[in-house]
């Protein structure tokens, strides 16, 4: 079968497709014909050799697909070939075809378009346990969501606004104002020209945000602070500005300037709650993650939400789909048909 195989990093060029033999298939596994793969943020971080929670390489990368059961493993007796599943993992979806536990497969949604079911499971899961499971979202708070427009970004605004909150969204470029809006925040902000506390604090008639979404990093998180009211909840899911160059130190100094820090005397006086949560430890708790699961998709299907996708790509020009996601000029999820 053909995969991408990630044996050095770099640039996008070290993607490749290369042909390797299919894995054998143990009796709690099933077999997946992968036909569309969802890309995430945090493949790019890996392909660059930045990404903590990514496996020894050489790898097939790939955090989550959609695809059809093709075999299954002689100790699964819930799940059957010919079955369209959700494949999500650490690893191993930018392929023709992957073998994981059947505990890493979720039902599709027959609804959804095969791109759809794609790009549905990480960005809505990320953004569902950090809103609702880190942040206790009510349906009074205003939200802050950075990074509005990207995969994550888009799955937040659509679930903190059908929640009855007022959010605002941030992004760098006005073209990706709009669908920030369209996807119900009320106030779309350009955070490269604006300084974004001023203009929240405007909008907000110096109210301040209760719950704030943070993705970005460095400067982005130390302003998100000075909104956050009393009594405010912050949730870190990702560091995009981090880009570091092991032969710059100086890019070394502003890798650590940007990881977020807190001081803990500071939030007691405001009675505030900083959280940090990253997907990979529900892989491990199969009994929370179809929980979160359940509770999402119910959520989802109730308010009629659909994942946003941006741009979609062939199987052959994976590069140039990590090209975009890197450039941030993507709108939405990034989806790769085989
Ligand atoms: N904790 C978890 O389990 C988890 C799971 C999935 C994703 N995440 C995190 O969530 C974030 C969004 O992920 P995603 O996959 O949905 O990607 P994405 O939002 O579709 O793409 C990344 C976006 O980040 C923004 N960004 C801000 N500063 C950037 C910089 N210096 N360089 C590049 N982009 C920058 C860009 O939007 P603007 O230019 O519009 O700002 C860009 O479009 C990432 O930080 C990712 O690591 C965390």
């Amino acid at each position: 079968m053909k995969a991408y195989v990630l044996k050095k990093t770099g640039k996008s060029h070290v993607l490749k497709i290369t042909d390797v033999n299919s894995s054998s298939l143990y009796p709690n596994d099933v077999r997946v014909k992968i036909r569309s793969i969802g890309l995430n943020y945090a493949e790019i971080q890996s392909r660059k050799g930045l990404y903590g929670w990514a496996p020894k390489r050489p790898y097939i990368p790939g955090m989550e697909a959609f695809g059809i059961i093709e075999e299954v493993g002689s100790q699964v007796n819930h799940l059957k070939t010919g079955t369209p599943v959700i494949v999500v993992g650490q690893y191993g979806n930018y392929a023709e075809e992957t073998v994981v536990p059947a505990t890493q497969v979720l039902p599709a949604f027959e609804h959804f378009s095969d791109s759809e079911n794609a790009a549905f499971a990480v960005q809505f899961m990320t953004a569902w346990v950090a809103l609702f499971e880190i942040c206790r979202l009510t349906p009074n708070d205003r939200v802050l969501i950075q990074a509005a427009a990207g995969g994550v970004g888009t799955a937040a605004v659509q679930l903190a606004s059908t929640y009855g909150c007022e959010v605002f969204g941030t992004t760098s470029r006005d073209e990706k104002l709009e669908i920030i809006r369209s996807l119900g925040a009320k106030h779309a902000i350009n955070y490269s020209k604006t300084n974004f506390v001023d203009a929240i604090q405007k909008e907000s008639r110096g109210q301040g945000v209760d719950v704030v979404l943070e993705v970005v990093g460095g400067e982005v998180f130390r302003k998100s602070m000075e909104l956050l009211n009393p009594f405010g909840r912050l949730a870190v899911i990702g560091f995009a500005s981090l880009n570091l160059n092991k032969f710059n130190p100086w890019s070394w100094w502003k890798t650590w300037r940007a990881i977020p820090r807190v001081k803990i005397d500071a939030m007691a006086t405001g009675s505030q709650v900083i959280g940090a949560s990253h997907l990979g430890y529900l892989l491990k708790d199969t009994e929370r993650m179809l929980k979160i699961w359940d509770d999402l998709a119910t959520y989802v299907v109730t308010h009629n939400i659909r994942p946003s996708i941006g741009h979609e790509f062939k199987f052959e020009d994976m590069a140039k789909a990590h090209d975009l996601m890197e450039s941030r000029r993507s709108v939405g999820k990034i989806v790769v048909h085989i």
